[in-house]
């Protein structure tokens, strides 16, 4: 889809179709002078399509001689109180799906006007083009049918003033940049796991590399071996689908050696269990298991097509977690390349396993701060369902910035507590500590076993295993936390974390 900026008078663009919006009585500011040109069609259209009542209404006026534009979308957004950005962007997305749905090319939207509490005019566009971009998101890869092009190419938005072109543009940029990453992030999870390996997704990231100029680098197996990754390399013997250990270096600041954000996704490309093996019913879902690996994948994308002038580090230790003759054994003792050792209680608990080499490993890099991402735990389900991501950290701070990047993305995170009361529940008699502690608290003793590998740096741990794809009718990748990540590093860039 191509995106550009205008600030002239809408009636006299020449575009298919004007989209402006009413509050629930009343016409936005935009529509009143649009409704002025039209002789009044605008307001009839407000009051006698039913539109003023419904809340998720849509109406197309079509006499529209009296301007440039071939028809007028009139959206109504409900009480202007209670409109938040998050209530917008469903309208924006809904809308657009249904101007796909019509034989029309070019949409100008009356933007500017109707910017929610809450949210700056430059997030606003930003957030909109992101949004108005993801529509484009339809996977067919797997299938013989694929679906039609529409025929929209192209959405203008409508900045209100010509001062707010400028920085509109880099907005729109920005907003592109993270729907690309976000696209990514849910082709990676919704490619089957028989397609999507881990040396799948270490060409992905070779492929990625040489489109954004990446320095991509990847771990076999033997040099993992040589690094002491024995924690990662367990999970892996029960394969045939060798582990590889992905690395990503985006390079954007002028110091070559200022400190990167470093982000770590679980690339578990598909999760059985092992011996300790899941039940049948949804097994199909732990193709999703490298989520966090696909949203590190979205992130490094998004960073690079955003040129930020920051250095970010993007980590993805991938694996199967399957069973065969040499699979780890419950009671198994392995050794991580931390040297602390570990019992393998519980095979099913295999993320923080790869994690924990992943976390060591990337000591090398001096790290500014450290975000890992991981479809970890079943219990932030329980905890958190499918709204919040789960948040636990070694650094208030940090927390504080992740928590205000969600809310200002609406891709959000909640915070638990990994207080060292917690850590007696991963005691063991025969390691250093053991990979799972119990029922009780089950996301936050995962949490606090990756604590015993990240006390060297600032470090947050997202769990994303309730928001990182939804389930039923519509089963798919949600390309989360990726806005989220990219929130981060835009405002690390502003301000450092
Ligand atoms: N990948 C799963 C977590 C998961 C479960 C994500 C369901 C999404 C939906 C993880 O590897 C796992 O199996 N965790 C176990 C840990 C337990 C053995 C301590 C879990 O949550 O049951
Ligand atoms: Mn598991
Ligand atoms: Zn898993």
């Amino acid at each position: 889809m191509d995106y550009s900026l205008k600030s002239a008078d809408p009636a006299k663009i020449e575009c298919d179709c004007i989209v402006t919006f009413a509050y629930k009585n009343e016409l936005s500011n935009d529509a009143k002078k649009l409704d002025k040109q039209l002789s009044g069609l605008l307001s009839d259209l407000l009051t006698n399509s039913g539109l003023s009542s419904k809340s998720a209404g849509m109406a197309m006026l079509y006499n529209t001689d009296q301007i440039c534009a071939k028809q007028v979308m009139l959206v109504q957004l409900g009480e202007k109180a209670e409109l938040t950005a998050a209530k917008f962007n469903s309208k924006l997305t809904g809308l657009i799906n249904q101007l796909k749905d019509k034989p029309i090319k070019s949409a100008l939207v009356c933007l500017a006007g109707v910017k929610p509490k809450g949210i700056d005019l430059m997030g606003f566009f930003q957030a909109a083009t992101r949004v108005c971009e993801n529509t484009q998101y339809h996977y067919d890869t797997t299938k013989k049918s694929k679906k039609e092009k529409s025929a929209l190419e192209e959405i203008i938005l409508h900045t209100g003033q010509s001062k707010f072109l400028m920085p509109a543009r880099r907005a729109v940029k920005l907003g592109l940049a993270i729907s690309h990453g976000e696209s990514l992030c849910k082709e990676l999870g919704n490619l089957p796991a028989n397609i999507c390996t881990p040396s799948y997704l270490a060409e992905q990231a070779e492929k990625l590399g040489r489109e954004q100029n990446l320095n991509v680098n990847i771990l076999d197996e033997e040099q993992m071996a040589e690094l002491g990754m024995g924690s990662l390399l367990s999970v892996s013997k029960g394969s045939d689908e060798p582990a590889k250990l992905i690395i990503m270096e985006y390079n954007g600041s002028k110091n070559k050696n200022a400190q990167p954000v470093v982000l770590v996704g679980k690339g578990l490309t598909f999760d059985s269990g092992g011996i300790s093996i899941k039940p049948a019913a949804k097994m199909d879902e732990m193709k999703y298991d490298m989520c966090g690996g696909a949203s590190v994948f979205g992130a490094m994308r998004a960073v690079a097509e955003m040129e930020l002038p920051i250095n970010v580090v993007g980590v993805v230790p991938s694996s199967e977690n399957l069973i065969n003759g040499k699979a780890n054994k419950p009671g198994d003792v392995v050794t991580s390349m931390s040297k602390q050792t570990i019992e393998v209680l519980n095979t099913d608990a295999e993320g923080r396993l790869i994690l924990c080499d992943a976390l060591t490993y990337i000591e090398r890099y001096n790290p500014a701060i450290v975000i890992d991402i991981a479809t970890l735990t079943g219990a932030v389900i329980i905890a958190l369902g499918d709204k919040a991501t789960g948040l636990m950290s070694n650094d208030q701070k940090l927390a504080n910035n992740i928590s205000k990047a969600g809310n200002q993305c609406d891709d959000r995170v909640w915070q638990l507590p990994i207080w060292d009361d917690y850590q007696s529940q991963l005691n063991s008699n025969f390691a250093d500590i053991a990979n799972v502690g119990g029922r009780a608290a089950g996301t936050i003793t995962a949490a606090c076993f990756l604590s015993r590998f990240t006390s060297d740096y600032r470090w947050a741990h997202l769990d994303i295993a309730g928001t990182a794809w939804v389930g039923g009718a519509k089963k798919g990748a949600s390309g989360r936390p990726v806005p989220l990540l990219c929130q981060l590093l835009i405002n690390h860039n502003q301000k450092p974390l």
